[in-house]
This record gives structure tokens, sequence and C-alpha cells, in this order.
């Protein structure tokens, strides 16, 4: 396990209502889980990719399905976990905008405690990469030093593609729950229940990721903000884009991309994608990705599933949205040195978190790296996403 023992640091809420006096929110620095064991960089690149499959609506490659149900991805999930409170028991449970369930039980069973009452239905949510179905119960669920007393909550009775955490935290648009649970049309997530039952003032997520330093693989590094934005985890400016109203990408955080560019030399100049923190990677279009490679002298290394170079790239990678362009730097967008021996790579070689998300439907996934790199805002109340430089 590689998320066992991480301190949680609950930072003051009254320190982020000084910074932000509008808001009413609410803080917690969430423990990251970095991988310690990865034997498959190319089950985590698939995993992308079987996502972006299952927002296209296309059924997962059987191969891939048999590999999550074996059981050989343990240990590969490049996720961040949240503590999350249901009952009185702490799960780690991946903080996902792509998906909107919450439910526990992918270890052990998370069935309803003294303050749970069951609904009796049956609730069933596929990944691409995994799935889990079980039944409902409502409970006590507290996050950030904020409670929603009758939460859903989806208790597994089986679950695959999830074997090193406990669940799933959904803090995806409410519409993706559609269809998830008998009976019912959808399940409001923790974040519209704290809304309507006024905790926050404005249903807004506020994501600050950062990678790990150095060669270590487990830093309480994370913070989530509920109801507004930690302005001390950003620099400049925050700039917001409006999120999608039409097209498959608008049931997620979709997002128009106006350009990808490496260096001077443009990628693509238009594209629709989602932003997803349950994704580890950055996906962009076949035709995008494959002048990229060209470009940076790349090609995609057949053990790994990764970009790979023999010369280190120099140039950014940057993606447009709107009028404002955000760049990563080689140093951002390759992986660090630090890192290749975890990562089963190899040394005097260079890979990339840049990959190939395909050739149709939604085929771009603004994941972890570029997360890692941009405080990011998922604004309900508002409909709009917003960036800013991390801090
Ligand atoms: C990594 O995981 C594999 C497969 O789960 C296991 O066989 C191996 O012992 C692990 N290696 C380390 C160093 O933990
Ligand atoms: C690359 O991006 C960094 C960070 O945004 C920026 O400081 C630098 O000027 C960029 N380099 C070029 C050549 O545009």
């Amino acid at each position: 396990m590689f998320y066992s023992c991480v301190p949680l640091a609950i930072a003051a809420a009254a320190a982020v209502v000084s910074a932000s006096p509008v808001e009413r929110a609410a803080t917690v620095v969430i423990p990251v889980s970095h991988v310690t064991n990865v034997t498959s960089w190319k089950n985590i690149v698939n995993r992308g990719q079987a996502r972006i499959n299952k927002v296209n609506g296309i059924q997962a490659q059987p191969g891939f399905q048999n590999d999550a149900s074996s059981g050989t991805i343990t240990n590969e999930l490049v996720s961040y976990v949240a503590p999350i409170v249901i009952g009185g028991k702490t799960w780690q449970l991946i903080v996902d905008t792509g998906s909107s369930n919450t439910w526990c039980g992918a270890q052990t069973s998370c069935e309803k405690t003294s303050t749970g009452k069951s609904t009796g239905h049956s609730v069933q949510v596929s990944y691409g990469s995994g799935s889990f179905s079980g039944t409902e119960y409502t409970d006590t669920v507290s996050f950030g030093g904020l409670t929603v007393t009758t939460q859903s909550i989806g208790a597994a009775s089986s679950a695959t593609g999830f074997d090193s955490v406990d669940g799933i935290f959904g803090v995806g648009p409410v519409d993706l729950t559609s269809g998830t649970v008998a009976s019912t049309s959808t399940v409001p997530t923790f974040l519209d229940n704290l809304y309507a039952q006024k905790s926050i003032t404005t249903e807004v997520l506020g994501v600050y990721f950062a990678p790990e330093s150095g060669a270590d693989q487990n830093d309480a590094n994370g913070e989530l903000t509920l109801g507004g934005v930690d302005t001390t985890k950003y620099t400049g400016t925050l700039t917001y884009f409006p999120k999608l109203t039409s097209g498959t990408a608008s049931e997620y955080w979709g997002i128009t991309v106006a350009a990808f560019t490496y260096g001077t030399t443009s990628l693509a100049t238009a594209a629709q994608g989602i932003v997803d923190t349950g994704t580890t990677l950055i996906y962009i279009p076949t035709a995008a990705y494959t002048k990229f490679l060209s470009a940076s002298g790349g090609k995609t290394d057949s053990s790994s599933g990764l970009a790979v170079f023999t010369t280190k790239p120099t140039s950014n990678f940057s993606i447009k949205f709107g009028t404002t362009t955000y760049a990563l730097t080689p140093a951002q967008y390759l992986v660090p040195t630090a890192e290749y021996s975890a990562f089963g790579l190899t040394t005097g070689k260079y890979y990339a978190w840049i990959n190939d998300g395909g050739s149709s439907g939604v085929n771009t996934i603004i994941g972890q790296k570029f997360l890692e790199n941009y405080y990011s805002v998922f604004d309900t109340t508002n409909s709009r996403i917003g960036f800013a430089t991390r801090a």
C-alpha cells in the first residue's frame, strides 16, 4: 500500500475565507499517492485510452479488460487519493473529476455503519479500465471539515481495476450518475449536496496537484478546496473557460482546446477534451501526437507505451485555451530521471507524459501531468473551468 500512514493536515478554513471573502470555502490537504512499484507503464497508458473509449461509448479492448480483471494492474494506479470519512470510517478514494459516483469497498467491504441507511438500490458504474457494482446506501460523509448527512454511497460487492485504492470520490458533473443507480434519475455528488445545504455558497472545486520531488514516491502535497479557490496555491491570473454545452465531452468537464503547439510547430488548431483528475497522462489527438513525435524526434516506446526520445527534447509543449497559452517545459512534460528506477525506464532515454488520444470522438484528456503544473478550478455554479500557474 503506498498511501497508508500519510498524515492528514487540515488547513484552517478561516485562512481561505479571509483570502476570498465572498466565499465560504473549506480546504484540506490530501495525501497524494504516487507509484512505488510500476510493473507496466503500458497499463497506465492504456487506462487513459480506455477512459477515452468509455467517454466515446466504445467498449474497452478485450485484452485490456483481461489485464484489469486478472489483477496485473496492482500497484500501477497513479492517482491522487483523498481520505473520505464515511459513517465514521476513513477510506482512501481517488479524486475523480471524470466520474461522479462516490463508492468504497474495492478492497474490503464498506457496508453501512450504524449511521447509514440502505436504499436497497443496486448501483453499477463502468470506467473503461475498471468497474464496480454493489448496493447504495446513504450515510454521513465528511471531508475537508464539511459534512453531508445523507450522501449516496455505493458499497461495492465487486470491483475490478482498483487494486490499490478503496474506491472513487466522484466530483464530475451530476449527469454522469444518470443510469448508475436503479430507480434513481441522478445522484447528487458530495459538492452538489454541500451547495444544496448551503455549506458552501458557490459550487466550486479548487484543485492543487504538485509533482513528486526527486525520487520520493509519497508526498502529501495535494489540496482540494471546496466552495472556492485557494489563492495561495497559484500565481498570476486565474482564467476561466466555458464548460462545453454540447457534444460528447459536455457530459464531463469538457473544454475546447484552441491549439496544441510544440515549439513553433502547430500540432492542432482545434480539439474537444475533458479535464480529468482521474487520468495520469495528457492525451492529444493522434494527428497532433504524430506531429509532436516528428517535431520532437520521438517515437512510441513499445515496452512502456510512452513517447520516448534518444535526444532530450528542448522545446515547450503548449496547450491553448481561448486566447491563453499554457506551456509545459521539457522538465514539466518529461518523466523525471529520478523516477526511472521506480518506473522501470531506461537510463539515457527520455520519456514524455504526452500520449496518443485516438483519432475520433473525444480524443483529448487534460490529465494530472498538466494539472500538476496548473491550478485548476471546476466551477459548477458558473459552468466554467479555470486554470492558473501553480504556486
Ligand atoms: C512489484 O509488483 C510485482 C507484481 O505485483 C511484485 O511481484 C514485485 O515483487 C513488486 N516489487 C517490489 C520491489 O515491491
Ligand atoms: C517555455 O515556457 C516557459 C514557462 O512558461 C517560459 O518561461 C519560456 O519562455 C518558454 N520558452 C519558449 C522558448 O517559449
